[in-house]
């Protein structure tokens, strides 16, 4: 088959770490007999320099004529001092809301060999770590109206939570159909004892619930979410979620694993269509330095094979070659702890692209 890919590098290891990343997506295609063709655009820094705005029309419209999206990582200190609404970040949102991406799927998973990295105990961990967070993208109050005025205490500003029955509706669906592919265990986040917003969640992803009889749903309080996350993180499954918590949780959730540059995300539409990318950010500070662990953006590539292109023998090859790698004792910087081989973003990259 013929697969069309829009290509995002965007700004700091983005470029390094997509071009492994793409290097082991052929060698998928090689081996299976498929042809990728990508596209290269802008987004983020990169596309303010070259063009003066975060999100050229034309990114947006190689993205919607492409099958699914692979993104590096977008901002960095450079453009730290431009307007909220200019930054390279907002790229993410426009691209996001441009791309209809409601469902953004975000893994947490200890790798057997990477369980020292976690900064929990060993105990609270025991048995491994498998997790994922399903994050709505599209709405809430990262999308809700937003502006200043005046008030008693003078200026102010705000932004505004507001969820449709039917946003909490395809959001819940994603999440019990996932449970349903895992261990039938969905827990719905909110903050219903203080928001009407949430309630309305609750009482929807309740209703998606009746079409699921084999998943249990659990519901909990977003404070109480993020305690449990680090006291006992292996009683949760499917986590579903709002925009703004499932940002929070996310991030959470990930650094309990302690290893942030092995995690990849999707973002998905309805229908097929999705963007792919790692959890981390652009890391600035080692870009173009051959140091960043390409690893979590192979994996997205993974997630693409999988969800967007329904390729699972062609997901699994890549699975199983960053597995077979990292018990080889292959280690970038950021996972290296004394054992092993050090090994650069290239090595890396070439180490599990020959493993497919
Ligand atoms: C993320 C990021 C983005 C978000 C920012 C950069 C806009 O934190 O993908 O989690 O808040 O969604
Ligand atoms: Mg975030």
């Amino acid at each position: 088959m013929n697969y069309t890919i829009a290509v995002i590098p965007g700004d700091g290891i983005g470029p390094d770490i997509v071009e492994q990343a793409l290097k082991v997506m052929h060698k998928v295609g090689d081996k299976f007999g498929h042809t990728f063709t990508c596209q290269t655009v802008l987004a983020g820094g990169a596309a303010i320099d070259a063009t003066g705005g975060c999100l050229p029309q034309e990114t947006i419209d190689v993205c919607k004529a492409s099958d699914a999206v692979l993104l590096g990582a977008v901002g960095g200190p450079k453009w730290d001092n431009l307007p909220g609404g200019e930054r390279p970040e907002r790229a993410l949102l426009g691209i996001r809301k441009e791309l209809g991406l409601f469902a953004n799927l975000r893994p947490a998973v200890i790798f057997e060999e990477l369980a020292a990295a976690s900064p929990l105990k060993p105990e609270i961990l025991a048995g491994g770590l498998d997790i994922v967070v399903v994050r709505e993208l599209t709405g809430g109050i990262y999308f809700g109206e937003r502006g200043t005025k005046e008030t008693d205490l003078g200026p102010a500003a705000y932004d505004v939570e507001m969820y449709a029955e039917e946003e909490v509706r395809r959001i819940a669906k994603v999440a019990f159909d996932m449970a349903m592919k895992r261990n039938k265990h969905v827990t719905s986040v909110d903050k219903a004892n203080v928001l009407v917003s949430s309630r309305l969640w609750r009482r929807v992803v309740a209703e998606v619930a009746k079409d699921y009889p084999e998943v249990t749903l659990d519901n909990m309080y977003v404070d109480n979410a993020a305690m449990q996350l680090v006291r006992n993180p292996r009683q949760f499954d499917v986590i579903v979620t709002s925009n703004i918590f499932g940002d929070i949780l996310s991030d959470e959730a990930s650094q309990i694993t302690g290893s942030i540059g092995m995690l990849p995300s999707a973002s998905l539409a309805k229908g097929n269509f999705g963007m792919y990318e790692p959890i981390h950010g652009s890391a600035p500070d080692i870009a173009g330095q051959n140091k960043a662990n390409p690893t979590a953006t192979i994996l997205s590539v993974g997630m693409m094979l999988r969800y967007t292109f329904g390729l699972g023998a062609e997901a699994d090859a890549v699975d199983a070659a960053v597995k077979t790698v990292l018990a080889q004792g292959y280690r970038t910087p950021d996972l290296y702890t004394g054992e092993g081989t050090l090994v650069g973003t290239a090595e890396m990259g070439q180490l599990i692209a020959d493993a497919i």
